[in-house]
């Protein structure tokens, strides 16, 4: 009997456990949902199909820092290898190359807190939205897989 109520206990343990997990990766791709859309939004503006608009800037930088300091904690190891609905998720490399992933996390910070600031009219922003840019575009090559 008590082992019965240890081993239905430790079940119900573990289905939280998952269910925690598909929390949290749910939180990372609307995490990065928003960032897609922030960056769509700045991309619109150099496009010029968007009037320029630096509150909504401010607001992309700021979320793209606030993903920065969350990336470190986003995948931890008992996500690996979970394949979440939705059009992409993680690569193994995430957690088989740590110490690359944490390297395109860096230069993204650097990306971002270069552009502080600096971003002040259209012409700077055409400038600089490149330079991010090119921080999401070369973390997802290696880093995202697109679900098929
Ligand atoms: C350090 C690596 C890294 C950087 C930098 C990065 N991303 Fe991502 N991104 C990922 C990973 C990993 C995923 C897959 C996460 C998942 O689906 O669970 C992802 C997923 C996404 C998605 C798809 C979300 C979904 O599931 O629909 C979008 C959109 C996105 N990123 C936008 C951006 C934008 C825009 C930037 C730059 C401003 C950026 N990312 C920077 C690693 C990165």
């Amino acid at each position: 009997m008590m082992r019965t109520v240890v081993v239905v206990g430790a079940l119900v343990l573990g289905i939280g456990a998952v269910a925690a997990q598909q929390d949290q990766v749910k939180q990372t791709q609307d995490m990065m949902k928003g960032n897609g859309k922030n960056a769509g939004a700045l991309a619109a503006m150099v496009k010029g199909e968007k009037p320029y608009d630096q509150a909504a800037v401010n607001a992309a930088l700021a979320q793209f820092e606030d993903t920065i300091k969350k990336f470190p904690t986003l995948f931890p190891d008992s996500t690996k290898g979970l394949k979440p609905e939705g059009d992409y998720f993680p690569s193994p490399k995430v957690w088989e190359d740590r110490a690359g992933f944490d390297e395109h996390i860096a230069s993204f910070a650097k990306a971002v807190a270069d552009a502080k600031g600096k971003i002040t009219d259209l012409d700077t922003l055409k400038a600089t939205l490149p330079t991010i840019g090119k921080q999401c575009g070369g973390c997802h090559e290696t880093y995202r897989v697109k679900n098929s």
